[in-house]
C-alpha cells in the first residue's frame, strides 16, 4: 500500500515537472524567436529545467504555507489546553474544526493527541474529586470528636455535678480522644498501603492461633454484650504478612461485635479448601442494605451514620482490610440481609514462600 503512494506521489511529481518544463521550454523559444536570436539547445534544455523546477518549488512552498496555519493553531490549542490542566482547569475542550486533514480519523495523530489530552484531563479531574471529598471526609471526622470533647471538657467546669456524672463525661473525652488517635493510625496505614510502601513479610505461621489471640483482646467486648461466639478454625498454616492479617480478623471480628446486638451470635470459621484458605465471619446483627453493601470499601463509608457514632468508627476499617487482602492475592465477598445478620468472607490463595505470587490459582 504504502510503495502505490509514494510510486503515485513520485508519478505525479515528475508529471508536474515535466509540465513545468515544457511550459518553460515553449515559453524561451518563443522569446527566442520574437527577439531573433538563436539558442544553443543544450542551454535551452538547461535553462527550461532550471525555471521549471524553480517554478515547482515556489509552487510547493505556497501550498505548504496554506496548511501550516491550521497546524500551528492546533498545536496552539494543545499547548493552551496543557497550560489550563496544569493551572489546575480540567473543564478543557479542544476544537475538533483545528484538526488537520489526515487521512483517517482513527489514525490521525492529531486527532489521537487530542483525545490523549481529554483523556488526561478527565483522569485529573477525578482525581481532584477524590482528593477534596477525602479531605472533607478527614475534616469532618476530626472535627466531630473534638467538638465532643470541648463540649464535654466545658460540661466538667461547671460545679455542682455529681461524681457519676464526672465519670461519664471523662469517660466520652477518652473514647473520643481514641477515635481521634485511631483515625490518624488508620489514615497512616492505608497511606502506607495506598502508596505500597509497606515492606509485606510473608512468612509461615499458624493464622488460627493467631485469631484466637484477637479473640482474646476482644474478649471484653463480646462478654459485655453477652455475645454467643461459636468458634471453628482449623489448624491452618498460612503463608502472608502477620501484622497485616491481624488487623483482618481484627477489624472484621469487631465489626460483627460492633454491629450485633446484646445476646446475638457470631460464627468464625477458618478452613482450607482446594485452593487455599477461607475465614468467615458471621453475625445475628442488624445486616447491610444492599445499596450500602456496594459502597462499603469505599474509605468513610458507614452504612449507618447515626448509630456509628457511638460505635466510634470511623469507616476505614474495611478499606484497609481490602487493601491488605489485595496484597495477598485474596478476595472478601459480603452476603448480608438487613434485621437478620451479615457474613464476611476472606478466600485466600496460598502464597509461595519468597514472594507473593500465587502458586495456585494463576
Ligand atoms: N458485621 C456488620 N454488620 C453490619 N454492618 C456492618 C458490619 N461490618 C461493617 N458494617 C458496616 O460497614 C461500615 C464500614 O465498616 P468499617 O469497618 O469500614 O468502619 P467502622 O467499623 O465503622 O469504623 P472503623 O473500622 O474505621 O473503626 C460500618 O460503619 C457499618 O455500617
Ligand atoms: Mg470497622
Amino acid at each position: 500500500m504504502r510503495v502505490i503512494k509514494i510510486f503515485f506521489f513520485m508519478a505525479a511529481v515528475l508529471t508536474v515537472l515535466s509540465i513545468f518544463w515544457t511550459f518553460f521550454y515553449f515559453v524561451i523559444g518563443l522569446v527566442a524567436e520574437i527577439g531573433s536570436f538563436s539558442l544553443n539547445p543544450l542551454a535551452h534544455h538547461i535553462i527550461s529545467s532550471i525555471l521549471g523546477i524553480f517554478l515547482f518549488a515556489v509552487i510547493g512552498d505556497l501550498i505548504s504555507h496554506l496548511h501550516k496555519p491550521k497546524r500551528l493553531n492546533y498545536f496552539q490549542a494543545i499547548i493552551q489546553a496543557l497550560r489550563q490542566i496544569a493551572k489546575g482547569n480540567f473543564e478543557i475542550e479542544l476544537d475538533a474544526s483545528l484538526t488537520p486533514p489526515g487521512l483517517n480519523v482513527k489514525s490521525n495523530p492529531f486527532i489521537q493527541l487530542a483525545d490523549s489530552v481529554h483523556y488526561m484531563a478527565k483522569e485529573l479531574s477525578q482525581i481532584e474529586r477524590v482528593r477534596q471529598e477525602f479531605i472533607s471526609n478527614v475534616s469532618h471526622e476530626i472535627q466531630s470528636p473534638l467538638t465532643s470533647i470541648k463540649g464535654f471538657a466545658k460540661a466538667l467546669e461547671s460545679d455542682g455535678l455529681s461524681d457519676e456524672e464526672r465519670r461519664h463525661y471523662i469517660r466520652i473525652i477518652e473514647s473520643e480522644s481514641d477515635r481521634l488517635s485511631k483515625l490518624s493510625d488508620n489514615l497512616l496505614k492505608l497511606t502506607v498501603l495506598e502508596n505500597n510502601r509497606h515492606p509485606i513479610r510473608f512468612e509461615a505461621y499458624r493464622a488460627d492461633r493467631q485469631i484466637r489471640q484477637v479473640l482474646l483482646t476482644l474478649e471484653p467486648q463480646w462478654n459485655r454484650k453477652k455475645l454467643d461466639m461459636r468458634i471453628k478454625l482449623e489448624a491452618v498454616t498460612l503463608i502472608a504478612d502477620q501484622e497485616l492479617m491481624n488487623q483482618v480478623w481484627m477489624n472484621l471480628i469487631q465489626n460483627s461485635i460492633k454491629f450485633t446486638p446484646e445476646q446475638g451470635r457470631i460464627t468464625i470459621r477458618l478452613f482450607r479448601q482446594k485452593n487455599g484458605t477461607v475465614f468467615q465471619v458471621s453475625d445475628t446483627g442488624i445486616g447491610i442494605r444492599e445499596e450500602d453493601r456496594i459502597h462499603l470499601f469505599e474509605r468513610f463509608y458507614k452504612a449507618d451514620k447515626s448509630r456509628n457514632r457511638t460505635n466510634g468508627g470511623n469507616g476505614l476499617g474495611l478499606s484497609i482490610v481490602k487493601k491488605i487482602v489485595d496484597v495477598h492475592h485474596g478476595s472478601i465477598r459480603i452476603a448480608s440481609e438487613p434485621g437478620q445478620g451479615t457474613q464476611f468472607t476472606v478466600s485466600l490463595p496460598v502464597l509461595s514462600e519468597s514472594g507473593n505470587e500465587p502458586a495456585i490459582g494463576k
